[in-house]
């Protein structure tokens, strides 16, 4: 096996990344050969016509990275019989970061991701009625209401955007679940918002008002950011919609507005929930989205174990 400047003798059947890893040549790998996520990928520069075709699973993903060229394969999958020669495409430290770390990076894929913006109205009239104290302290429990519910929910709070919350659902589900668990998300807020205000009832002249958005669609998730200042987030007009149906709940004087397209794949009947077609900056077709005065309803249309209940079903 052949690598810019170096050339080793391997058994006949092991993979490139094995071979690599064997003889100490620097080669970037972050899911340990399963597949994922291609940085181990090289390009053959030697002859190809006996190499083994690409698997289904090898072909996938360099069909997502956009990898047209034929002689670009992935290391962890290409068992070379005879000799090859190649040129790793990636810098190694990818994989390094992950050992040093001790952390996954995360370079970028493509998945069907629930997006969900919760916000907390009013923090600025606040301001001018209380102490900064005050307003942190509050804004604090507002968040930290918000995060419990999406974690409870099985989703997760991924990002802190002044008084609101961004979370995403569907990193390690099928997208039924996703779309159910955000629906959830959405309905426990709701309660603990109100137990919120319960508690400090005698505090604040107004109860705390929230808005939530929630839609979803294939996005862009990873690692953004510089060095080791990196966030891990979704990037994608499915998350910017989310963030935009949030904003608009404020007009249309709802707490909660969805997607349609998260109603039906959570299978939700639509009885309960206002139906309506608006426009959306940056989009040029209408959307049709649902919206709800009080979350808490979305919690009936989804049963505990994320079906939709047998009621709903004779409904429909
Ligand atoms: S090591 Fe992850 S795709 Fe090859």
């Amino acid at each position: 096996m052949s690598y810019p400047g170096k050339q080793v003798r391997v058994p006949k059947g092991l993979s490139i990344l094995e071979a690599s890893l064997r003889f100490k040549v620097p080669h970037a790998s972050v899911c340990g050969g399963r597949a994922r996520y291609s940085p181990c990928r090289v390009r053959v520069v030697s002859d190809r016509a006996s190499l083994p075709r690409p698997s289904r699973r090898e072909a996938f993903v360099l069909d997502r990275v956009g990898a047209g060229d034929p002689s670009i394969r992935l290391a962890c999958q290409l068992r070379p019989q005879t000799d090859v020669a190649v040129i790793p495409i990636l810098p190694p430290h990818i994989g390094a970061d992950f050992v040093r770390n001790r952390r996954r990076t995360n370079i970028g894929e493509e998945r069907y991701v629930v997006s969900m913006f919760v916000d907390m109205r009013g923090s600025t009239r606040l301001g001018e009625e209380r102490l900064p104290f005050d307003i942190v302290f509050l804004i604090n429990r507002f968040v930290d209401a918000a995060c419990q519910a999406v974690t409870e929910a099985g989703g997760q709070p991924n990002q802190f955007v002044g008084d609101g919350v961004l979370a995403l659902f569907g990193l390690d589900v099928d997208r039924g679940t996703a779309c159910r668990q955000a629906l959830r998300a959405a309905s426990l807020v709701a309660s603990k918002v109100a137990y919120l205000n319960h508690q400090f009832a005698t505090e604040v002249r107004d109860p705390i008002q929230y808005g939530i958005g929630i839609h979803a669609g294939e996005v862009i998730v990873g690692d953004i950011g510089f060095r080791d200042r990196t966030v891990f987030t979704a990037l994608g007009d499915a998350v910017n919609v989310a963030a935009r149906l949030q904003d608009m709940t404020k007009t249309l004087e709802c707490r909660v507005m969805l997607s349609e397209e998260v109603a039906s794949t959570a299978g939700i009947t639509l009885d309960l929930l206002k139906r309506q077609r608006i426009e959306i900056r940056g989009r040029v077709e209408p959307m049709t989205v649902l919206t709800a005065e009080d979350p808490t309803v979305l919690a009936g249309l989804i049963d505990p174990q994320g079906e939709t209940s047998e009621t709903e079903l004779e409904v429909a």
